[in-house]
């Protein structure tokens, strides 16, 4: 006998709630074929119902009160892209404890108290999806939590957000400003509703803290992480690195070090121009994961945007009818403890640094003193013949050094009578 439609209930009709409707309808005969049920859209809370939308609202059902959702014993499952913290929090919260299953998109309201909702989870034997929450399209929480499952996770490296790799990507190839290619970022959908977030690293970061707790089983808390964003890279620093044989991507690693702690920054790095994901362009996302049994992994597509973040939503959703099917447990990492985070301080990198200095004989020769006292071995320099100021800019790669000593040392250089401007510190990446 056919089972019974699974109604599901919408929070949100924005750019991913919108897409989640219209490809749910677009192929709701495979999706029926392929999950056995029939899956319908019963019921939409949207904050604003005049608002115009390039996808129509369906006909029925929509308010605006999340309660709405909660309140309704029909919908079984609902799928939160409403964004934010504290309102998401209290309405997935609520949710699981009806016993409602939850999809949701929301990196933030993971990094910050996933913690507390895998709880409720599971005394509320509900279950939460997250797929969308991670690099759009990707199918990456499901790849680290099922297909890797035999793996001690090594290390995550990821250009995981996908308007800081489109902003950067348009500075070094069409040479547009920062402001210039952010605003094509955000006319294209990419950026978050507050952009902020995208470029001070934050967006990113909190996925970084989602992949961490798959790969090692805990939360690490967002006050004991690096994060650094794209705000301060300039077309000097692109110009410099690619003369280096460098691209600059915005990166998150993420990497255990066994009785260290673990590793988690986000950072705008230099990447060597042959390495994989320096070919990374545009709103692509792609994350490198190496396990001590797989070795290393690479998956790549589009980390933001309707359509693939869509597809993540809609393949949670028929993940959470084929459990039901089955009523089998998923093979998952426990989220009962906070790891202890790698102070960032102790980190290691090669360094990129650019220096504005005085230009007379000297200058290099202090910067040179300063880095060899606190250990750091420079790889190389770059210093333009043709500059026409009294100032010269001076680009240096360096060895190996704890980013702790690399701060000290940055900090002395800035304070030199011969360097102008604060210097500019990035990390050199060979994940
Ligand atoms: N704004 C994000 C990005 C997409 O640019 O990657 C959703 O996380």
């Amino acid at each position: 006998m056919p089972q019974s439609p699974l109604k599901i209930g919408l929070a949100g009709f924005g750019n991913v709630g919108a897409g989640v409707y219209k490809n749910l309808e677009k192929n709701r005969d495979i999706l029926r074929e392929r999950t056995g049920r029939d899956i319908i859209v019963h019921r939409v809370v949207v904050r604003d119902l005049k608002k115009k939308r390039a996808v129509s609202l369906p006909l029925e059902n929509v308010s605006t009160d999340l309660s709405d959702l909660i309140e309704d014993d029909e919908v079984e499952l609902v799928v939160e892209l409403i964004g934010g913290i504290d309102r998401a929090f209290d309405f997935v919260k609520a949710s699981l404890e009806k016993g409602k299953t939850v999809v949701t998109g929301n990196k933030a309201l993971l990094a910050e108290r996933g913690r507390e909702l895998f709880e409720v989870a599971k005394e509320n034997q509900s279950h939460i999806y997250y797929e969308a929450a991670v690099a759009g399209g990707i199918p990456i929480i499901k790849t680290v939590q099922e297909s890797l499952i035999g793996n001690h996770i090594q290390s995550v490296a990821g250009i995981i957000n996908g308007t800081c790799n489109y902003i950067l990507t348009r500075m070094s190839e069409a040479g547009l400003e920062y402001e210039a290619a952010l605003d094509e970022a955000q006319k294209l959908g990419y950026a978050e509703a507050d952009p902020t977030l995208d470029v001070n690293g934050w967006d990113a970061a909190h996925k970084a803290i989602i992949l961490a707790s798959l790969s090692y089983g805990c939360w690490v808390p967002c006050d004991q992480i690096y994060v650094d964003g794209i705000e301060k890279v300039t077309k000097p620093d692109i110009d410099f690195a690619d003369d280096l044989g460098y691209t600059i991507k915005l990166l998150a690693i993420i990497k255990l070090h066994e009785n260290r702690g673990i590793e988690v920054r986000v950072q705008p790095s230099l990447v060597a121009k042959d390495h994989i994901l320096a070919s990374v362009r545009g709103v692509f996302n792609a994350i490198l994961v190496t396990g001590d049994v797989v070795g290393e992994t690479l998956f790549y597509g589009s980390g933001a945007g309707q359509d693939p973040t869509s597809s993540s939503v809609i393949g949670d959703i028929a993940d959470a009818v084929a459990r039901e099917n089955q009523q089998g447990a998923m093979g998952f990492v426990t989220h009962d403890l906070y790891g202890k985070p790698l102070k960032v301080e102790e980190s290691i990198s090669k360094y990129y640094l650019r220096v504005q200095v005085v230009d007379k004989p000297g200058s290099l020769a202090q910067i040179a003193t300063i880095l060899g006292d606190h250990g750091i071995g420079i790889l190389s320099v770059i210093q333009p013949e043709d500059h026409e100021e009294e100032t010269a800019p001076v680009a240096l790669t360096l060895h190996f050094a704890p980013f702790g000593k690399m701060l000290a040392a940055k900090a002395q250089i800035a304070k030199l009578d011969c360097v102008r401007e604060e210097p500019i510190l990035m990390r050199v990446e060979a994940v």
